[in-house]
């Protein structure tokens, strides 16, 4: 008795998975194939997406390659964490004498000996793996089968991150049955985006997604997890739809901590956006991350204590695609090179744009300035 069984987050399911399902199921021709969603990945944080919307993304994208897949929900029904030898025990509790086959990506066998108990794995399984299209091969020490192929490049982080971003299902990479689910049941920050069409100018929304499309692009070259850079980039100016007056009534109410609150209030309402966008991430969003929130706070101002994330943030607010001066392209140009370079012009050039419009200049924008002169000094 041949069993497949293919393990995963399916947070969502996208297409390299489905390839790399239906081509084991060609190379390996199984009695019967189980796919079974993680309750609680022992390599993840908890997936936000319930068990239910998972297990019924998996059955959209992998009924249609055959009558013999299993969709077992295992692992809902053991709770907590289940660790790929559990699931073995499992599969050899259920038949006898079963000849287990477990399908993983490449990208896992490297980590496969930090598995917990990968000797048993080794003893009780063959292991299955598709490559992918960026991966070292693999010499492997243990019973294995490589599928033949390069599969595509993808990752579900990277599908939730690009949806965060826009707003659009990636077509290319989300089966159709699954966009579907995605849709009906706005996942992945579907509802931010509604929201945010609903509160600010057709024009400020584009900004926003252009930002997070260019904080997604400056986070993969910093390492900075995707999905928190496009987070900090979709909110950053959640707030931008107030008036002045009504950003200072917000501050006020809320009772937000703004430096220099009455000089802003009175030389600068618009400077509170970037708060009062953090607080909204917070209590609208439900945004717990502190580095997110004061990227967002700083994405203005900027700070003497920023992150590396803040620091995308604010060069990407200022050089994001829908930006049409010539020094949005200078910073854009040098942000993907050095992002101290870039978040120094960026600095500067928001600096002289103040003081050329007659404006009120903010000491913290000073204060910045300062620090990152004596830093590059
Ligand atoms: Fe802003
Ligand atoms: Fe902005």
């Amino acid at each position: 008795m041949k069993v497949l069984v293919f393990g995963g987050s399916f947070d969502p399911v996208h297409k390299g998975h489905v390839a790399m399902l239906k081509k084991a199921l060609q190379i390996i021709r199984p009695d019967v194939a189980h796919v079974v969603p993680a309750y609680h990945s022992p390599f993840k944080a908890k997936s936000p997406t319930p068990f239910k919307l998972r297990m019924q993304m998996a059955k959209a994208a992998f009924a249609p390659l055959g009558k013999h897949i299993i969709f077992d929900d295992y692992e809902l029904k053991r709770g907590g964490k289940t660790y790929s030898y559990q699931l073995v025990q499992y599969l050899r509790q259920r038949y006898e004498n079963p000849d287990i086959y477990l399908l993983v990506g490449t990208d896992c066998l490297n980590d496969l000996h930090a598995w917990k108990n990968p000797e048993y794995i080794f003893k009780n399984a063959t292991v299955v793996a598709g490559k992918r299209k960026g991966f070292p091969e693999h010499k492997a020490d243990f019973k294995h089968v490589f599928l033949p192929g390069v599969f595509p490049k993808m990752s579900s982080t990277r599908v939730r991150a690009h949806i965060l971003a826009s707003g659009t299902i990636p077509q290319d990479k989300v089966p159709e049955a699954v966009g579907q689910i995605i849709l009906k049941n706005d996942l992945y920050g579907l509802e931010v985006h509604r929201w945010l069409k609903a509160h600010l100018k057709p024009n400020r929304y584009l900004h926003s997604v252009k930002v997070a499309e260019q904080c997604s692009l400056l986070s993969d070259i910093y390492e900075v997890p995707a999905e928190k850079a496009v987070q900090a980039g979709i909110l950053h100016d959640a707030g931008k739809g107030f008036s002045g007056a009504e950003l200072i009534a917000f501050c006020k109410d809320y009772k937000i901590k703004v430096p220099f609150f009455d000089d802003i209030c009175r030389f600068e309402p618009s400077l509170l956006h970037s708060y009062v966008s953090a607080w909204l991430a917070k209590h609208e969003f439900g945004v717990k991350d502190k580095e997110v929130l004061n990227a967002i706070s700083e994405h203005t101002l900027g700070s003497l204590h920023m992150s590396t994330l803040s620091k995308i943030l604010f060069v990407a607010d200022i050089s994001s695609k829908d930006r049409k001066y010539k020094d949005a392209f200078v910073i854009r140009t040098l942000a993907v090179q050095d992002l101290e370079k870039a978040l120094l012009y960026a600095a500067n050039r928001k600096l002289w744009f103040t003081i050329d419009s007659q404006k009120w200049l903010c000491p913290v924008g000073i204060e910045l300035w300062n620090h990152l002169v004596k830093c590059a000094a």
